[in-house]
């Protein structure tokens, strides 16, 4: 850190002195744990004396935080690297470092393919960060790809980034073993593991000390968490005796959390069919402030395409699932994940996904065309096999289908009221505030006396496939 003596100019009387601090600039790309990811990073880099600057300009150092689930976004990344070029000819000092899931999958290779790169980190290895930054500046390149079995920066209170003051995420799990056939993150982020649980409400607590109101639980896996005093998930059937059985769930962790923040809306995010539990159920409606959404990944409804996908569940336990959700909390938002071009996949097996959906009428989903990715099970057994042209034309199908669902399902809420969380000015009107109900759908409604942070209830008077729009009836007392 320089300590610079400033006149701060020439007319200027008065001399001020001026912490010319190091700057970082930090970007996320991917899901949401990699924005949380980012938060940890953003905690370590400033206790070495870097301010966070939202300035390109301004950085001397500039961490990319990037994903590697399909190619295109990875390519995305590689693009915004080469943009970088001219901000280092000016600024000879600059640095660049590529954080996640592609740091971890290209590793050196990463320094040889982007010459622009000079700080390679994978997700496990940011407590190194202090050191690997000091190499750099030192004119050396400097990477840390290392996984953890262990790792999960419980200890790290994350500096909150371009935050709206009112929600933030927390992540619970890192890692993933379940393999699915197609999928990069179990190589890109290493085994599970799960997060102490006194980590996990020291954070929230932190949070709703500053006035948060809602967070989201994270993690690839959130319903297989296991906290039994550390180590991966594997070796919890060879402990016996009390650690088993004091040994926290997700169920419990939910319950956990609920009971000790009675008005902090809970969501979380993601879970996985083959592990989501009727505990886990049960608990979501028991607990008022646990939000009645779950993101439910299905990927495809064909029975051959889930085997191959390596996915531990069928079709048909698919479709019960969600009938016990549905039985157990009626007005359970649900959202999906869907692949569409998997190699193989038949005109028939699109088919199923599309009569899945027809069954289940998600609210709201994510599709993709398959990309295929070096290293995974599929890209070795697997030939990609279903045209760019034909991949093109099912997710089509597939998006005009869960529009029209989240059509039906948006309308269901016209004449009724539901509870919103103020969360920021809607981006169409400076007139109107934007917030979600807890089925996670966006509702905008005009502002009055009301301010960011406040629950409201909003009767719904008109709607589009992904808004509600309403008038606010009275606030919510929390
Ligand atoms: N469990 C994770 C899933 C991460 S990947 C979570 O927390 O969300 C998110 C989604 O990307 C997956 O559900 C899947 O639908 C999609 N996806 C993953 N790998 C893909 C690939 N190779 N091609 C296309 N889509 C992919
Ligand atoms: Fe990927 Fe399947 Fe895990 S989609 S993140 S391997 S649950």
């Amino acid at each position: 850190m320089n300590v610079d003596l400033q006149i701060k100019n020439k007319e200027s009387i008065s001399e001020s002195i001026k912490i010319d601090s190091k700057k970082f600039y930090i970007e996320s790309y991917g899901c949401q744990m990699n924005f949380a990811d980012s938060e940890v990073v953003a905690s370590i880099v400033s206790n070495e004396g870097y301010d966070s600057t939202n300035n390109l300009n301004d950085a001397d150092l500039i961490l990319l935080n990037t994903c590697s689930i399909r190619d295109k976004a990875e390519q995305t990344v590689r693009k915004r690297l080469q943009g970088f070029n001219k901000l280092k000819r000016n600024n000879k000092n600059l640095k660049v470092g590529v954080l996640g899931c592609m740091a971890e999958r290209l590793k050196n290779k990463f320094l040889e393919e982007e010459k622009i790169v000079d700080l390679v980190v994978g997700p496990d290895a940011y407590k190194d960060l202090p050191n690997l930054i000091k190499e750099v500046n030192e004119g050396r390149n400097a990477v840390n790809v290392i996984l953890s079995k262990d790792e999960t920066y419980g200890d790290v209170n994350p500096v909150r980034l371009s935050s709206n003051g009112v929600t933030a995420f927390v992540s619970i799990t890192r890692g993933c073993d379940n393999m699915c056939s197609f999928c990069v993150v179990p190589f890109t982020r290493g085994r599970e593991r799960s997060r102490d649980p006194k980590s996990i409400i020291k954070e929230i607590e932190i949070l709703v000390n500053k006035n948060y109101k809602e967070v989201t639980l994270l993690g690839q896996n959130v319903d297989s968490y296991l906290w039994y005093g550390g180590g991966l998930k594997k070796d919890f059937k060879k402990i016996s005796g009390l650690r088993q059985k004091t040994s926290i769930n997700f169920s419990k962790l939910l319950k956990l959390v609920a009971e000790t923040f009675p008005h902090l809306r809970i969501r979380f995010s993601t879970s996985n069919p083959q592990d989501m539990s009727s505990d886990v159920i049960l608990t979501m409606s028991k607990y008022k402030n646990i939000c009645n959404h779950i993101h439910l990944p299905v990927q495809s409804g064909s029975d051959d395409v889930l085997k191959a996908m390596n996915r531990q569940h069928t079709r048909a336990e698919y479709l019960t699932l969600i009938k016990e959700i549905k039985e157990i909390i009626p007005d359970c938002s649900i959202s999906q994940d869907i692949i569409t071009g998997f190699p193989n996949e038949t005109e028939n097996d699109h088919k199923l996904t599309l009569d899945l959906m027809d069954k289940v009428k998600y609210d709201f989903g994510y599709m993709f065309k398959y990309s295929e990715r070096p290293g995974t099970f599929a890209a070795k057994k697997f030939k990609d096999n279903v045209s760019e042209l034909v991949k093109k034309n099912r997710l089509q199908e597939i998006v005009d289908l869960q529009q029209e669902h989240s059509n039906f399902r948006t309308n269901n809420y016209i004449g009724k009221s539901v509870e919103v969380l103020i969360e920021k000015e809607s981006k169409k009107s400076n007139m109107q505030w934007s917030g979600r109900n807890e089925q996670n759908t966006v509702v905008v409604f005009n502002k009055e006396d009301y301010k960011i942070g406040d629950f409201v209830n909003v009767l719904i008077k008109k709607c589009t496939s992904a808004t509600l729009i309403g008038e606010a009836i009275n606030p919510t007392n929390k």
